[in-house]
């Protein structure tokens, strides 16, 4: 149940335009900047005033963008948290304030509930065990050793901890899969790049899989794996997650072996949510996004008419 507060609970006048306040966690990937241009283009379809700040990767950014809107008195607030941790304090003053907080994209992870009206986005979790399965059944037929090496996104982000953990449940009772190396790229094309650069240099040959967290650090992965001479997505498998139309042209190349849908297109699911939290209407309190998965064969089929 949904208490009413903020502009609901005072009547939000009909001809007053509704203020959101949006934290976003930064420009790190092709994903961010796809869910940046959602967010911006629906609240201006929407007719909502948008105040909108990038936070550059950095939770006392972030921490900082929602107290200022706090300050401001905005309808509502939303924000996609950098880490899942450490936010109880500023949603404790969003609430004193009365002002509902929406989360998008990632999760955190408080105790109290009330502390957001709801969240939209992902199942991180299920993308993680749709790439485990994918690799499972790739793999039925190989007695294996099968080694994994794991590109992690930003270390204590929601995606990063679900992606791995995802993985680690479905491959755990099949031992011939195993995890040899995990580092973080921070979601970024130059993290993946340099940290398949040290893979590459310490286990060589013994990589059969590179699990990337998204489509950005693999494609820096496959840089660096071509530029040590060897195959991504013919002598050693790539999974990766996003597929966005950079890695889904790679997929269409050859260069990723599956790609594991997550997509940034929020905004108009969030404005809808806004107006809603506004007019004083219930909303679930989690609302989880349509998702599939792309293997290689499939990648040129749905380029044409990718958005992001
Ligand atoms: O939170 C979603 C993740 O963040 C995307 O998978 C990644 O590309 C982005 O940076």
């Amino acid at each position: 149940a949904v208490t009413l507060v903020g502009a609901a609970a005072a009547g939000h006048a009909e001809d007053k335009k509704i203020v959101l306040g949006f934290a976003q966690v930064g420009a790190e990937s092709a994903w961010r900047t796809a869910n940046t241009v959602s967010v911006k283009s629906a609240a201006k379809d929407a007719g909502i005033t948008l105040k909108f700040s990038d936070a550059q990767q950095k939770q006392e950014n972030q921490i900082k963008a929602i107290r200022s809107y706090i300050a401001q008195k905005v309808d509502v607030i939303a924000f996609s948290p950098v880490v899942e941790s450490g936010w109880e304090p500023v949603l404790e003053e969003a609430k004193r304030a009365h002002i509902p907080v929406v989360l998008t994209d990632r999760m955190i992870d408080a105790k109290d509930p009330s502390l957001y009206v709801t969240m939209i986005g992902s199942d991180f979790l299920e993308e993680g065990r749709r790439g485990g399965r994918w690799l499972e059944e790739h793999y039925k037929d190989d007695k294996g050793p099968i080694n994994i090496v794991e590109l992690q996104g930003t270390v204590g982000s929601a995606p990063a901890n679900d992606r791995h953990a995802g993985l680690m449940e479905i491959i755990k009772n099949d031992p011939k899969f195993k995890v040899i190396a995990s580092q973080s790229g921070d979601f970024t094309l130059a993290g993946g790049k340099q940290v398949m650069e040290a893979f590459a240099k310490t286990y060589g040959k013994q990589i059969n899989v590179v699990y990337a967290h998204n489509d950005d650090m693999a494609l820096g992965a496959i840089q660096a794996m071509e530029e040590a001479g060897m195959k991504p997505g013919k002598d050693v498998t790539v999974v990766s997650f996003d597929a966005t139309k950079g890695g889904l042209q790679a997929a269409a190349a050859g260069k990723i072996n599956v790609d594991v849908e997550c997509s940034p297109l929020l905004g108009p699911q969030l404005m809808d949510t806004v107006k809603k939290i506004v007019a004083g209407e219930q909303v679930p309190h989690r609302i989880v996004t349509n998702e599939t998965v792309f293997p290689m064969n499939v990648a040129a089929q749905v380029l044409p008419t990718r958005k992001y």
